[in-house]
């Protein structure tokens, strides 16, 4: 027989995408942690495994906080913790896909360690279809939590082992603004700090909105404050994170945007500040200026183009026509001549024609983007894009990502040449994954270099002079001064 489950909280579609008129609700502290839990975890070891977005990066650092908090300790082997927890991404099928393969491999740890948990959250599991196939199909899973209840989490273990159910927990809702979870960041030179949860655009293809609940934007004071505890600490890089990062502040109505965030947080003297998602529709004349003027604002811009098609813009619900997207680069580049550009573009929307498809490429031709990250539509359950009809094949789709990836590739490849013997500034992460003899970094406009330099230098910003280039990265030699 398998563990009773106890449901204390499903998710539901519809309620996660109401979108009331209240602003944003501030809770402070919300983290209680069952006195007796501490000695139940003494020496435990727990295994985070983080897919998809920024938002879920964070989310993790905060479940790390908190399982730090509680006594558990870090390991990087899921098959040597006690606690496994998978943060998932529910944006296309093939992102789910490899999270049911992960959990059917955790199989393993339940027949070596019979009282390990389990825990799965992130966006897949405030969908409902997914939360039934985990229940009935994957008894190894002992907690599922969702994307606004990571401060239960204490209680969630708690109940799960002194109880020995399986507990669901997943809240549908516009959610708040929790303040003070702890967080814990391996790194300690590069920084994400979030400014905003959710979002309220609702592109049709998009299940964000759903899986992360309302638009809710951060003081600006919490976030300074933040930002400023992280310059004092010696970070060399900050990037404020958010779905509609110039959407900030719309849904608090206090005299400030993202205009005056970025000012405030680029006045702070972080050596380099990147901000994103950007949307096309959000930018201001305010934006503009700030990112004209502060240096330590970094050359580099990713701004999601999807389709240039402006039939298939429309049924996206995107709010901009190709030729918007055209001008609006044209005058980031007029502001900051060497901007690099990157950007996110959906093949095979709904009924995507051929004509549709060749407008994504012209604009493509015409940007010239740095890099770009392609996507094959994905009907997520629950979006207006799930229920339009498609005549477009799965073969042609593919065919046309293959077209849309060589076309990119010739401008990206053409840019990277352009860095050949340059010197440019790069912060050094560290050893580089295919050979530790080399550095590895990047430069001011977000491009990927591998070099040879010095290890004492790894946290700094130094000078690199290119020597090769390839599409996706540089290689180089670090040079004084
Ligand atoms: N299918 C394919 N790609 C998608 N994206 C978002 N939803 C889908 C979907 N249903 C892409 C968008 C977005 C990026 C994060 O993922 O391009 O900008
Ligand atoms: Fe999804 Fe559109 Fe919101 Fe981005 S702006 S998270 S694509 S709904």
């Amino acid at each position: 027989m398998g563990k009773k489950v106890v449901i204390a909280a499903m998710p539901d579609l519809k309620k996660a995408s109401q979108r009331r008129r209240e602003n944003t609700k501030f809770v402070l502290d919300e983290i209680i942690i069952p006195s007796k839990l501490s000695m139940i975890v003494h020496d435990k070891k727990f295994f985070i495994r983080t897919y998809g977005c920024q938002a879920n990066v964070l989310d993790s650092q905060n479940i790390e906080g908190i399982l730090l908090k509680i006594g558990y300790q870090k390991v990087d082997d899921p098959l040597n913790a006690d606690f496994v927890i998978l943060n998932t991404c529910a944006i296309r099928e093939n992102a789910e896909d490899k999270v049911f393969g992960e959990i059917g491999l955790l199989k393993q740890l339940k027949a070596n360690k019979p009282d390990s948990l389990i825990a799965i959250c992130g966006c897949m599991t405030q969908q409902p279809h997914i939360v039934d196939v985990i229940k009935k199909k994957y008894p190894q899973v002992d907690i599922i939590f969702g994307t606004h209840n990571i401060n239960h989490l204490p209680q969630l273990i708690f109940d799960a082992i002194t109880n020995n159910t399986r507990i669901i927990e997943v809240y549908s809702k516009e959610g708040e603004v929790i303040e003070n979870i702890p967080c814990h960041r391996d790194d300690h030179f590069k920084a994400f700090v979030n400014i905003m949860y959710g979002c309220d655009k609702f592109c049709t293809y998009c299940i964000v909105p759903y899986t992360r609940g309302k638009q809710r934007s951060r003081k600006i004071e919490d976030i300074l404050k933040e930002c400023k505890d992280l310059v004092d600490q010696g970070y060399q890089e900050i990037t404020l994170i958010g779905q509609n990062v110039n959407a900030y502040a719309k849904d608090l109505n206090l005299g400030y945007d993202f205009a005056t965030l970025l000012e405030e947080v680029a006045k702070l003297n972080i050596p380099r500040l990147r901000f994103t998602t950007s949307h096309p529709w959000d930018f201001t004349e305010g934006m503009f200026k700030v990112i004209g003027q502060y240096k330590n604002i970094m050359p580099a811009l990713h701004l999601p183009l999807q389709s240039g098609s402006n039939d298939v813009l429309r049924r996206m619900g995107r709010r901009y026509t190709a030729e918007d997207y055209m001008a609006l680069v044209d005058r980031l580049r007029e502001l900051v001549p060497d901007v690099a550009i990157t950007t996110d573009i959906i093949v095979g929307f709904p009924n995507e024609t051929d004509e549709d498809f060749e407008k994504t490429l012209e604009v493509v031709r015409y940007v010239k983007f740095d890099s770009a990250f392609t996507f094959i539509y994905s009907p997520r359950v629950g979006t207006p894009g799930a229920k339009m009809k498609d005549s477009i094949s799965l073969e042609v789709k593919h065919q046309r990502f293959n077209r849309l990836v060589d076309t990119l590739a010739v401008d990206i490849k053409a840019k990277a040449e352009t860095y050949i013997n340059r010197i440019v500034p790069v912060l050094v992460d560290g050893c580089s994954k295919k050979n530790d003899s080399m550095l590895s970094g990047y430069t001011d406009t977000f491009k990927l270099v591998n070099f040879k330099g010095n290890q004492d230098h790894i946290g700094k910003i130094v000078n690199v002079r290119i020597l090769e280039a390839h599409t996706y990265s540089l290689i180089g030699e670090e040079v004084d001064g």
